[in-house]
C-alpha cells in the first residue's frame, strides 16, 4: 500500500535522491476519473415560459431563411443580370449578383443560426461522456444507439413543437431550390431552331465582309476568294443598328466563302445547279468544331481549316477529303437579282457549323 498522496490527476511520484522519479513505485496502475462539471441547468430547462421564447426564437431564424430562399427566387427571375447599381462602399456593382448573394446569405445563415440557437436553447444540454468500446458493436449496443437516437428525437422535442418541425422543414427543403433553379437555368433556354437557321432569305445580297457592299458576278474573277455576309449583317449601317451580340451570332452562322470555279472542274452536278456560272458560295463555318475555313488553295481548289486541318473539295460539295470534320460544308445556293448583283436562293439547307446537333 503506498503511502504517497493522491491528487485529482492520480497519485502524486516520488522523486529520488538524483532526482529522477521512481518509476516502479510511481506509475499508477490507473488514473482516476475527473468526471464531468456538473450540469447548470439552463433557463429554458426550468422555464417553460423561456423555453417557449427560444422556440419562437428558433422559428423565426427559420422563417427568415424561408424569407431569404424566396427572395432568391424572386431576385433570380425579377433583376435583369444586366442591372447595375451604385452599393455605399463598394461602388458600381452589379444588383443582380448582389441580391442573388444576400438572399442566398440570408437563406444559409436563418438555417446556422437557427440550428445553434435550437442546440444551445431546447437540445439536451448535459455533457455526458460514452466509454471506449470495441469498434464492432454487439446486439446491445445497437439497440442502446436506437434508443439514444430515440432519446434524442424526443430530446430535440420535434414530437411536441410541430412548429419546429415544420419550419425547420420547410428551411431545408427550400434551400435546395437555389441551387435546383441555378442548375435548371443554367440549361436554358432551349435554342428551337435558332441553330438550324442563318439570315440568309430568299433574295438576300452577298455583301462583302467587311466593307458592306454587294458584289456583281464579274467582281468576282476566276481564283479570287471572297468573304462575305448577308446584307443588314455587315457593314457600317449594321454596325450602328446590331447590337455586339446579334454581330457575333450573325458572324458565327452566316459567314459564307465564295469562289468562281471554272465550272468544268465542277464534278458535282448539284453544285453546279446551286452556283452561279462556277461562281459557289459555301458556310465559312467548319461542320468539325465551327472554326472560319478561311484558307482556300487555288490550285486544288481545297479549302483548309486552320484549326485541326479538315480539308475540303470546293470541287465536289465541299466533300471532307480529310481531318476530324465528318460532313461537307453545306452550300448556299445563289442567284442574280435584277439589278444584277449576287443574291441568295434562301437559307442553307441543313445546319452550318459543327456536327453535334445538327440532325436532332
Ligand atoms: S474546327 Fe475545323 S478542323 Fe477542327
Amino acid at each position: 500500500m503506498s503511502n504517497l498522496p493522491d491528487t485529482p490527476h492520480g497519485t502524486a511520484v516520488p522523486a529520488t535522491t538524483e532526482g529522477h522519479s521512481d518509476r516502479s513505485l510511481a506509475v499508477p496502475d490507473r488514473f482516476e476519473n475527473p468526471g464531468m462539471p456538473p450540469h447548470a441547468p439552463r433557463r429554458a430547462d426550468v422555464d417553460p415560459r423561456a423555453a417557449k421564447r427560444a422556440e419562437r426564437q428558433v422559428a423565426s431564424l427559420f422563417l427568415l431563411s424561408i424569407l431569404g430562399t424566396l427572395g432568391f427566387l424572386v431576385a433570380y427571375f425579377a433583376i435583369d443580370p444586366e442591372a447595375r447599381g451604385h452599393v455605399p462602399g463598394i461602388g458600381l456593382m452589379s444588383l443582380y449578383h448582389l441580391a442573388l448573394g444576400l438572399t442566398l446569405a440570408i437563406s444559409l445563415l436563418g438555417i446556422g443560426f437557427g440550428a445553434v440557437h435550437w442546440a444551445k436553447t431546447l437540445m439536451p444540454g448535459e455533457e455526458i461522456a460514452e466509454e471506449r468500446h470495441p469498434q464492432r458493436s454487439d446486439e446491445e449496443t445497437r439497440d442502446a444507439a436506437a434508443q439514444i437516437l430515440s432519446d434524442g428525437y424526443r430530446g430535440a422535442q420535434l414530437h411536441r413543437r410541430p412548429l419546429l418541425l415544420f419550419t425547420a422543414g420547410g428551411a431545408l427543403a427550400l434551400f435546395a431550390l437555389p441551387l435546383a433553379v441555378q442548375v435548371v437555368g443554367g440549361l436554358g433556354p432551349l435554342p428551337g431552331d435558332r441553330l438550324a437557321r442563318t439570315h440568309w432569305r430568299q433574295g438576300t445580297r452577298l455583301m462583302v465582309d467587311p466593307a458592306g457592299t454587294p458584289i456583281r458576278p464579274e467582281h468576282v474573277t476566276q481564283g479570287s476568294v471572297f468573304h462575305v455576309m448577308p446584307e443588314g449583317f455587315v457593314g457600317e449601317e449594321a454596325e450602328h443598328e446590331l447590337d455586339a451580340d446579334e454581330l457575333l451570332v450573325a458572324k458565327g452562322k452566316d459567314s459564307v466563302i465564295l469562289v468562281r470555279l471554272n465550272p468544268e472542274d465542277i464534278r458535282s452536278q448539284k453544285e453546279l445547279d446551286w452556283g452561279y456560272e462556277g461562281i459557289v458560295a459555301y458556310s465559312k463555318v467548319c461542320t468539325h468544331v465551327g472554326c472560319p475555313v478561311a484558307l482556300y488553295e487555288q490550285q486544288t481548289h481545297h479549302l483548309l481549316c486552320p484549326c485541326h486541318q479538315s480539308t475540303f473539295d470546293m470541287t465536289d460539295d465541299c466533300k471532307v477529303i480529310f481531318g476530324p470534320a465528318k460532313r461537307p460544308l453545306p452550300q448556299l445556293r445563289i442567284s442574280v437579282d435584277e439589278e444584277g448583283y449576287l443574291q441568295a436562293e434562301g437559307d442553307f439547307e441543313e445546319p452550318v457549323g459543327p456536327s453535334y446537333w445538327e440532325r436532332g
